[in-house]
């Protein structure tokens, strides 16, 4: 099966660490949104679309990218970091994918440490995640994927 990991990850990497324990655990290609801008998507049997939550939803870069891929028909799995390790703030990307026919074959989140904003002044939120344990089930969620 090959499989394209795609990610945002702009502030401290959390997401990109996320991506590449699945990348490791599925054999995929792994590369950030602006390297899968000219990416055939037709070429892989599966892909994973992950960001960090950025203002209540995945980054616009993201968003825009899934807008103009041609997905009908396509394995897909969309994946986040946030404070609360909560899948709530997918449901926008998860609208677009479904309107594209694309089938969404899981839906991951876990914690990343943020300290955006005021956070920073406390050592921030959801400090040291993704940690072991969170890229453990990251795995496990990947194999999950791969063997459906
Ligand atoms: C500008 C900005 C906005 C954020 N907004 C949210 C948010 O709305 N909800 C949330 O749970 N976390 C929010 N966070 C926290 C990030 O989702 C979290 O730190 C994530 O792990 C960052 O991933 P990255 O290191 O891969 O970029 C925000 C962080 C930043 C920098």
């Amino acid at each position: 099966m090959k499989t394209l990991i795609v990610y945002c990850s702009y502030h401290h990497g959390n997401t990109k660490k996320v991506a590449l324990a699945m990348g490791e655990v599925a054999k995929a290609e792994v590369v950030e949104e602006a390297q899968a801008r000219n990416i055939d998507f037709s070429k892989y049997d599966l892909i994973g679309f992950g960001s960090g939550i950025y203002g209540f939803g995945f980054d616009k870069k993201m968003v825009a990218l899934i807008e103009s891929a041609s997905l009908e028909n396509k394995e897909v799995f969309v994946f986040s970091t946030n404070d609360s390790g909560s899948v709530r703030n997918h449901q926008a990307v998860l609208n677009i994918l479904e309107g594209k026919k694309a089938k969404v074959l899981g839906n991951f989140s876990c914690k990343g440490w943020d300290t955006f904003g005021p956070f920073k002044l406390i050592g921030g939120r959801a400090k040291n995640h993704p940690d072991a344990s969170d890229l453990n089930n990251a795995k496990e969620f990947i194999k999950g994927i791969i063997t459906k």
